[in-house]
């Protein structure tokens, strides 16, 4: 087994940054494949908090190369922050520990500009996005406009390539009552912000064939969730790029072939933060207990997240959808003290029984869950790291969510601390 790509399964938020941190102790490579400083991912190692939006989760571990693939979009900016965050805590990111693909997609100030005056303008039809210019970096990207990392290494001929975004851009920028932006101005912010960046970039997918070759162990790290793919998610409440596991193909330059295995980080109920259909949210009490004791805010933005009871539907389909060989259960433990668990096993659509979420928005909107009701296990589950360990009611969920989703359960957490996981299958073996 060589290389290992790792998903969220629902909305985001599931878990990713804790499971990456926990594998990438066997990688040798951990490598981002979408997404950009999105909402983030957190690892808690000796009691010590680390908070990582952009940085592949393994930069926390000595001597594992780290690399950020060319489907991920760049605010170089953002990449500055959160490597000098990182060096207060005694963290160095040398060009020697990351790389990043030389055709990466820049995220430009304007492209920050544009997201945030977009969702003021829509007011309630907003998306809820993070406000940090992902959407129309990627638009750029499609549209052949954007400006790559490999065009900071020659920036006499970018000229033109300035002035043609800024033909897009400034007609917008008009629209939306911006200040009309020069070709200087962007000429100067890139000068500005070359030469922290230019060290670490790198043709990263001629690595990562060497490493291959060298049957070295490639961690991929997905963001976001499977939900929030731009096709298979609840669309247009979702992100500007493919969250499925085949974007670690396209977003790194690793043929499919060689995607071994796929492990899709599972929340034990479900979250979501932004706007769009969430068919198991809670309103009641119970959702604003699933939100304190799961501590549901954003981690780096602070936004609190929509909370629910566990949707098999959705994981059952985006398991299927994306081919996902096993699950990482987490958050187990924030379902200690509920009396009641509800799981919902298929949704009623216009009075008939349907086992997968309609693509359609306006029916998503009607759906309404079928749940079937567990007794809570009433045992304090934190930090159990031993399966026969855990309480009998506890392993009755897993089973019966394993046994909806027809897919193994394989991993466990019950805590945010790094070392508080169950293994029940080697990865990496
Ligand atoms: P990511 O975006 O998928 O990496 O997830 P986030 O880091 O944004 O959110 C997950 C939150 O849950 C973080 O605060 C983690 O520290 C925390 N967490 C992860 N696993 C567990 C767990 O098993 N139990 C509890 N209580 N918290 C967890
Ligand atoms: P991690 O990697 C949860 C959501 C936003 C919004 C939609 C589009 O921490 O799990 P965008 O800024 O990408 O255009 O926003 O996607 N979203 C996330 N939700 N976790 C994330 O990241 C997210 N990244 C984006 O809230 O609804
Ligand atoms: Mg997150």
């Amino acid at each position: 087994m060589t290389s290992v790509v790792i998903v969220g399964t629902q909305w985001g938020d599931e878990g990713k940054g804790k499971i990456v941190d926990s594998l990438s102790d066997k990688a040798d490579v951990i490598v981002r494949f979408q997404g950009g400083h999105n909402a983030g991912h957190t690892l808690v190692i000796d009691g010590q908090t680390i908070k990582l939006s952009l940085l592949p989760s393994g930069i926390v571990r000595e001597n594992k190369l780290t690399i950020i693939g060319n489907g991920v979009v760049l605010d170089p900016q953002a990449l500055s922050s959160e490597i000098e965050y990182l060096s207060k805590i005694g963290i160095k990111v040398t060009p020697k520990n990351l790389k990043i693909a030389e055709n990466t997609t820049i995220i430009l100030p304007l492209h920050k500009d544009l997201d945030l005056a977009r969702e003021e303008r829509a007011g309630k039809a907003k998306i809820g996005t993070t406000g940090r210019g992902i959407g129309p970096a990627y638009e750029d990207k499609v549209a052949r406009r954007s400006i790559k990392l490999n065009d900071l290494c020659n920036l006499e001929n970018i000229k033109d390539k300035i002035e043609l975004i800024l033909d897009h851009h400034n007609i917008l920028r008009h629209a939306y009552k911006l200040d009309l932006l020069s070709v200087d101005d962007v000429y100067q912010y890139l000068q500005e912000i070359k030469k922290d960046i230019i060290p670490f970039v790198a043709n990263t997918w001629r690595i990562l064939k060497d490493m291959r070759q060298n049957n070295k162990k490639i961690l991929f790290e997905g963001a976001q969730g499977l939900l929030l793919d731009v096709d298979f998610g609840t669309y247009p409440y979702v992100t500007s790029s493919n969250t499925l596991p085949g974007q670690a193909s396209i977003g790194t330059g690793v043929g499919p072939k060689f995607l071994d295995q796929i492990i899709g980080i599972t929340k034990a109920y479900t979250t979501r933060v932004g706007s769009g259909p969430f068919p198991t949210e809670l309103f009641d009490e119970s959702g604003e207990k699933l939100g304190r004791i799961g501590n549901e805010f954003g981690t780096v933005t602070g936004r609190e997240r929509r909370c629910g009871w566990f949707d098999a539907v959705l994981v059952r389909q985006t398991a299927q959808i994306s081919g996902i060989d096993m699950i990482a259960l987490t958050k187990l433990d924030v379902l200690d003290s509920f009396e009641k668990i509800n799981i919902c096993v298929g949704y009623e659509l216009d009075g008939k029984e349907i086992d997968y979420l309609p693509l359609s928005e306006p029916l998503q909107n009607k759906i309404i869950p079928i749940y079937e009701e567990h007794d809570g296990w009433l045992t304090d589950t934190s930090g159990i790291n031993e399966f026969n360990e855990l309480p009998l009611k506890a392993l009755e969920y897993i089973k019966r969510i394993e046994e909806i989703i027809s897919t193994p359960i394989s991993i466990i957490s019950t805590s945010p601390n790094r070392e508080d996981i169950i293994f029940l299958e080697g990865i990496f073996n």
